[in-house]
This record gives structure tokens, C-alpha cells and sequence, in this order.
């Protein structure tokens, strides 16, 4: 059931049953307003997307984002993982978590735990995330993931922080 974990962490493919979960999220403005995603109107449009989801993403590309579950409590606390871009050809990396889980190094750990598994378990190289410049706390997790800044990019009016990591990544080096 579940692809990966980490050391606090475990990760699965979203299921439908996560509609209200991640509703909730998404109502939170304080979670979304560095994001281009949208605020699901009713739980019944978020079960919608993640049926969708299942076809979409996961049958056709084989990886997508993933319910991020923590191990001490069983509570989900968000997603994370990797998104495949056929317009650019490329793959990025992902995160959202509710507020109360911030800054307790969560989004490091669920990085670096997806940045393994894309090398190890899917041949991935290299990966790609975005992030606007106001979102300290993304661009942190990014840096601290090893990912490198490569400069930025204008999307939907905005301008987002490109960074890049080539993989595998010796993430011993990180801790030192
Ligand atoms: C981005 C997000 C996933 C980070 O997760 P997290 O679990 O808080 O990440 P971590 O705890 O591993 O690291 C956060 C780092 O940012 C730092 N940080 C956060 N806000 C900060 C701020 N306003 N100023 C300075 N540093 C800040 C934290 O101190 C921490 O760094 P440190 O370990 O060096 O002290 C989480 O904030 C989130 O879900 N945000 C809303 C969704 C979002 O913006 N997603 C990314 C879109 S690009």
C-alpha cells in the first residue's frame, strides 16, 4: 500500500478517500496562496479530481504525487511527490502540508525521500521545482534537498524560482 517512507513519514498513491482530507487543505489560504492550484468548491469535486487522478496520472505515467502520512499519529498531513510535464518534458517535485505540520523538517524529509525514490525506483535524473521567491519556506526545503536555484522562470504572470537537482544526489553531504 505504501511506496515509500521515510524515516517520520510513509507515502502512498492518493485514492479517492482522501477527498475531504484534502479538501480541507486546499480551503486554507494560508496553504495555497504561493500555489497556482484552486480551492475545491465541494468534497464531491475534490473526489472527482482524485478519481480522475487515478486514470490520469497514475495509470497513464506510472508516478504522481502521494498522500503523505505520518507514522507516529497515522494523521495525513498533506502530499507530496512528483509531477510528470509532457509540454516541457520534464519532472517536478511537489508539496503541500497542513499548516500545523510546518517547520518541524517534514518537508525536507518527504523531498528527499521522493528525490531517492525517482532515482532509485523510476530511473528519474533530474528534477524540477518551482517555487515564488516570497515562499521562503518552499525555497528552503528546496536548498536544503539539495536542489540548486537555475533562474527564473514567468508562468501565469508570475515569476517562480526555477531550481534543479541532478540524480543520484549524495544527500550525506547535506548533513555536514
Ligand atoms: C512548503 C512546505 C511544504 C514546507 O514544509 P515544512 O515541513 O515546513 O518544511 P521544513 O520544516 O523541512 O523546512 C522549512 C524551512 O523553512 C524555514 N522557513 C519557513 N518559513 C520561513 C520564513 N517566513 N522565513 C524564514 N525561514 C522560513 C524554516 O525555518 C525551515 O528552515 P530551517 O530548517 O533551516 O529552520 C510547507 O510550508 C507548506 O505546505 N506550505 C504551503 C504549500 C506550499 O507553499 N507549497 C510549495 C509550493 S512551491
Amino acid at each position: 500500500m505504501y511506496l515509500l517512507e521515510s524515516e517520520r513519514l510513509l507515502f502512498r498513491n492518493f485514492t479517492p478517500e482522501d477527498c475531504e482530507e484534502m479538501f480541507l487543505l486546499n480551503a486554507d489560504w494560508d496553504v495555497l496562496k504561493y500555489t497556482g492550484d484552486k480551492v475545491f468548491n465541494t468534497i464531491a469535486e475534490a473526489r472527482v479530481f482524485f478519481e480522475e487522478y487515478q486514470i490520469h496520472t497514475y495509470e497513464k505515467i506510472g508516478y504522481g504525487r502521494m498522500t503523505t502520512i505520518l507514522k507516529e499519529t497515522n494523521e495525513v498531513i498533506g502530499w507530496c511527490g512528483l509531477k510528470y510535464h509532457p509540454d516541457l518534458d520534464e519532472v517536478d517535485l511537489g508539496y503541500r502540508f497542513h499548516k500545523r505540520f510546518w517547520n518541524k523538517g517534514y518537508g525536507t524529509e518527504a523531498s528527499i525521500a521522493c528525490l531517492d525514490y525517482a532515482y532509485q525506483k523510476l530511473g528519474i535524473k533530474e528534477v524540477a521545482a518551482y517555487a515564488l521567491k516570497e515562499n521562503i519556506g518552499s525555497c528552503r526545503v528546496l536548498e536544503k534537498s539539495g536542489f540548486k536555484f537555475t533562474g527564473n522562470v514567468e508562468r501565469e504572470g508570475k515569476s517562480w524560482k526555477r531550481y534543479c537537482i541532478n540524480l543520484p544526489f549524495d544527500f550525506d553531504v547535506l548533513l555536514h
